[in-house]
């Protein structure tokens, strides 16, 4: 056993294509500050036709694979509300693609955007026990609401890989986890559809609840207390919804943080995730690849309260330490690349693909627009199977 366990690599996977939100509020005459500034929202990653939960993940895991040894690792965790088939994990699809080996075994989970923290700390136990464990937990999503509904400014799409193992190079996990669940009606996408339902003003409510739930099992349980934390990563379906967490957090201990303050301190999680939108389970994790590649600052020994949320709903508070070194193990002008080598679309091209389907009926398909840029994409379907292919990525994301 050893408690030495956590994030040893972490990459960041985007689609090729994007949308200012600039244009999206032009289209709906909505002053472009709703979104910039209100939602704390500036563009919307979008995914192509030939991209999809399995494409993004398998990027994100080859970013990780080409720069450290992931010979050795026997469990991928694939956390996703936007899988590609109700009984074959996405995951298995990636496993195929990247040409891993059949020793390594794949599962998928779910419960909305906390799915990701559930599969990161299944790692952990993993690696608990058996300290040569190496883990891949890949969390990503396609976030998609219907044209015209206030979810529609804060659809993204992305996936973040973590190669979790024993004496991690990034971020150490702590032993203590505070949890929250509620069955509650927030958030939600019956199997029919294939945009997501919310009823928005009450998600947030529920959000808030979950922290104060998660927070307070996590101090019953002997968890930090608040001073003892040098930065907070949130759940972030738009940015400016960690603002509203943090502010909660610190009334619930009784302090008093002005706005400007709390803006302060939750900008280096943000910067990321107004780029690219909500990525569900793969939200958080993009806060924090955020906090630990934009800060120029050293963060080694910097303790980062983790609160994880997904609507229906699950709330875990859970907390690491950056690990000496980290920086080492990251690449922020890769990002950088794979954010700025996005295709700016327009409103016309945004709304064929919020349209776009495979087909449902068994009928063949053949994907010839391509959008993707970062080495893997669905090629069609043939007889309702997916066909995904690698290819050699674009020099932008390349680098
Ligand atoms: P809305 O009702 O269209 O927006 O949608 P609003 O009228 O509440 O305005 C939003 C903010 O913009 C407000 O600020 C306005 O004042 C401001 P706030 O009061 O919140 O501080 N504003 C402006 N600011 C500057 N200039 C202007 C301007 N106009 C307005 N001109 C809502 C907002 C979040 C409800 C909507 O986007 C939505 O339904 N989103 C989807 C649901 C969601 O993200 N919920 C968050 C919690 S649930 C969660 O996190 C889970 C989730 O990720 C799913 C999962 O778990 O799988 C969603």
């Amino acid at each position: 056993m050893t408690d030495h366990v956590g994030i040893d690599d972490i990459a960041l996977a985007t689609t090729g294509l994007v949308v200012d939100l600039g244009v999206l509020a032009q289209a709906h005459s909505v002053d472009p500050d709703k979104f910039y500034v209100g939602i704390g929202q500036s563009e919307m990653s979008i995914a192509g036709e030939d991209e999809d939960v399995v494409s993004l993940a398998a990027a994100a895991v080859q970013t990780i694979a080409d720069r450290t040894d992931i010979s050795g690792v026997r469990t991928l965790l694939l956390a996703t509300e936007t899988g590609v088939d109700q009984s074959k994990a996405a995951g298995v699809f990636v496993h195929g693609v990247l040409g891993l080996p059949p020793n390594v075994r794949v599962v998928e989970l779910k419960q909305a955007c906390y799915a990701g923290t559930a599969a990161l700390m299944m790692a952990r136990s993993l690696v608990c026990s058996d300290p040569s464990e190496k883990v891949l937990v890949v969390a990503v999503d396609v976030a998609k609401y219907d044209v015209g509904s206030g979810g529609e400014p804060t659809q993204g799409a992305g996936a973040v890989a973590m190669l979790i193992t024993a004496d991690p190079s990034i971020l150490r996990i702590e032993p203590k986890t505070g949890v929250h669940t509620d069955d509650v009606m927030d958030f939600w996408r019956p199997n029919h559809r294939t945009t997501a339902l919310v009823d928005g003003k009450f998600s947030i409510e529920a959000y808030m609840r979950s922290l104060e739930g998660a927070w307070t099992d996590y101090r019953a349980h002997d968890g930090f207390a608040y001073d003892d934390f040098d930065h907070f990563c949130y759940h972030q379906p738009f940015t400016k919804m960690a603002n509203k967490a943090h502010a909660h957090l610190v009334a619930l201990n009784g302090g008093d943080a002005d706005k400007a303050e709390i803006a302060e301190l939750m900008g280096p999680t943000q910067t990321y995730n107004r780029r690219i939108g909500n990525t569900y389970t793969a939200s958080i994790y993009v806060g924090l690849l955020s906090l630990l590649e934009t800060v120029p600052a050293d963060l080694a020994g910097h303790r980062v309260g983790m609160f994880s949320y997904g609507s229906g709903s699950v709330g875990e508070f859970w907390s690491g330490t950056v690990v000496p070194g980290y920086q080492l193990h990251l690449d922020p002008e890769l990002t950088a690349t794979v954010l700025d080598g996005r295709k700016a679309i327009d409103h016309e091209a945004y709304l064929h693909l919020h349209d776009f389907a495979l087909p449902i009926d068994g009928t063949s398909m053949k994907i010839d627009e391509r959008a993707a840029r970062n080495g893997f994409r669905l090629a069609g379907v043939d007889a309702d199977r997916r066909q995904y292919e690698r290819f050699e990525p674009t020099s932008a994301v390349l680098g």
